[in-house]
């Protein structure tokens, strides 16, 4: 497939877009800047467009089957740019004409238990909160846009580096957690479940996770 990545160079895109390179799939990486690209990007295609520039960012998806985005706020400042991007994703997907949209999103909006999510719940870590606030917002953004087959695609809780191992649990809605209560995934089997959904979509139009 042709996939146009966008926060390919982040920690979860750059996995995303090693997944998809290692699967055979062709993969636009839609970058800032080509300055210190990540290694795992080798054999992408690098193209260079602003998110705010809605003509450059239609003309380096346009043609592609998919527009995946792993993009990240740098900080708690600035996490309602979440919903600024989500905009301009949906944006830039109807003008190039692409229906699917798979975007990496925060597992704080997905349920603990039947209508409360993680997020409202009173020992939700501080630090995180405006993140995930923020990405509820993107969240209502995408479930907005009825003309696209979306995917929100949440990591589990804690997400990080470790090694692949090939298995994993996905769920639409609801938080994933093992039998001691951790809800954990590393980048590479989260990348996996990602490039799944690219492949074999199983959860449009909703707010999926994936899980050890
Ligand atoms: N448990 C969870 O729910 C959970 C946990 C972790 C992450 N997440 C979600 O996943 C997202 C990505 O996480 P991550 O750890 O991979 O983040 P990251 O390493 O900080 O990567 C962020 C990506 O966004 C890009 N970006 C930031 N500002 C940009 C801008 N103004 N224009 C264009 N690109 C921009 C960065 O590009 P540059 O390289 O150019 O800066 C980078 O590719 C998070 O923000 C969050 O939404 C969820």
């Amino acid at each position: 497939m042709n996939i146009a990545l966008v926060g390919a160079t982040g920690k979860i895109g750059r996995q995303i877009a090693r997944t998809a390179l290692d699967r055979g799939h062709s993969v636009t990486a839609v970058v800032r800047s080509d300055a210190n690209l990540p290694p795992e990007l080798d054999g992408a295609r690098i193209v260079i467009a602003a998110l705010d520039d809605h003509d450059a960012l239609t003309a380096a998806v346009r043609g592609h089957d998919v527009l995946a985005s792993a993009y990240g706020p740098a900080s708690p400042e600035t996490a309602s740019t979440l919903s600024t991007v989500a905009t301009q994703l949906i944006a830039a997907a109807r003008a190039a004409g692409i229906r699917r949209l798979v975007v990496v999103g925060g597992a704080g909006s997905l349920e603990i238990a039947p209508g409360l999510q993680l997020v409202d719940a009173p020992d939700f870590p501080a630090a995180y909160k405006s993140f995930a606030l923020a990405a509820r917002d993107a969240l209502g953004i995408y479930r907005s846009a009825e003309d696209l087959d979306w995917t929100f695609y949440a990591p589990a809780a804690e997400i990080g580096p470790g090694e692949a191992r090939g298995h994993f649990r996905t769920a639409a809605k609801t938080f994933l957690s093992d039998a001691q209560g951790h809800s954990q995934i590393h980048y590479p089997d989260y990348a996996a479940a990602f490039v799944d959904e690219i492949e074999r979509p199983q959860y449009v139009r909703e707010i999926a996770t994936a899980a050890y």
